[in-house]
């Protein structure tokens, strides 16, 4: 417990945005992801979750996993596009609005 790997993407001297994730024996959960509105649609989330499984890969992780809004449709192509997959779901794991969490991962070894 304890461990994890945590990211922060600077532009001009400002944070842009940042990933965070746990690590317990050799699983990685990704806790969040943001980018600051005045900087997204600019691969700043793409270049934080490829450095992210770059490190969890070197750090000898199986694999990293996350839950996100069945309705966050930026999220869902953001980790598409990295190489997650749908594996499960979550039932009414959100609330304020209540909602299903879709659990993607993907597998580094
Ligand atoms: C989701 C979020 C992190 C994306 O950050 P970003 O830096 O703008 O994303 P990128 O520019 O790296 O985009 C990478 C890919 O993600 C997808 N994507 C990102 N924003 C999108 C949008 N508004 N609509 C559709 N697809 C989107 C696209 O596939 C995009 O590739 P493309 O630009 O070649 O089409 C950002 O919108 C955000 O902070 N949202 C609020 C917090 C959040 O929902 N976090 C996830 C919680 S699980």
């Amino acid at each position: 417990l304890g461990k994890g790997i945590f990211l922060v993407a600077e532009q001009d001297g400002r944070t842009a945005g940042y990933v965070g994730c746990q690590t317990v024996l050799d699983e990685g959960y990704i806790t969040n992801v943001a980018v600051s509105p005045d900087h997204r649609r600019q691969g700043i989330a793409r270049a934080l979750i490829a450095e992210l499984t770059a490190k969890a890969g070197e750090n000898k992780l199986a694999f990293v996993t996350l839950e996100v809004r069945e309705s966050n449709a930026p999220a869902i192509a953001l980790y598409t596009g990295a190489g997650f997959a749908p594996v499960g779901k979550r039932r009414n794991f959100y609330s304020n609005p209540t909602e299903n969490a879709v659990l993607m991962t993907i597998s580094l070894i």
